[in-house]
């Protein structure tokens, strides 16, 4: 199979475990290993920041599959801090190249980071994905990413 198709069965399967569940962290958790789990070993670090309400212009790290990932990252700061500010997803093909980026972990050479938002459709998250591999995601990574994102709140 594509990874178009890799995608779809994805999505659908991610929205299918999470679909009416209430608790927030369970549907970013089993998002988090199920794309870990697909796209295993090119994602190194799978997971998301989510916004803190109680500090304004702050992600913290949430459910996440891979090493350890940085605590608290302001938005702004990094790949992860910039889609906050913009969001809108992030490509970044060599993470060296990229002013400011946040290094959790030196084996990481690219990243992808997609905005979540919530049914009123405010920024709730981010989801960073991370991998060892240069130049590693591209637009049908963005798109199969976006897709599960909008709904992952929602299903
Ligand atoms: N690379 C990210 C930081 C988060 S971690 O790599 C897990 C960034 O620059 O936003």
């Amino acid at each position: 199979m594509d990874r178009v198709g890799q995608y779809e069965d994805l999505k659908a399967e991610i929205h299918s475990v999470v679909a009416g569940e209430t608790y927030v962290p369970a549907r970013y958790a089993s998002a988090a290993c199920l794309l870990a789990e697909a796209f295993r070993p090119r994602f190194f670090w799978t997971g998301f920041y989510i916004v803190d309400t109680l500090k304004p212009g702050e992600l913290v790290v949430g459910p996440y599959q891979g090493t350890l990932g940085c605590l608290r990252i302001p938005f702004g700061k990094g790949v992860c801090g910039a889609c906050a500010d913009q969001q809108a997803s992030i490509i970044v093909p060599d993470v060296h190249a990229f002013p400011g980026h946040i290094a959790c972990d030196s084996r990481t050479n690219s990243e992808i980071v997609v905005p979540v938002f919530d049914a009123n459709g405010k920024l709730a998250a981010v989801l960073d994905v991370d991998s060892e591999q240069p130049d590693a995601f591209d637009e049908t990574d963005r798109l199969g990413l976006e897709a599960i994102c909008a709904r992952l709140l929602t299903a």
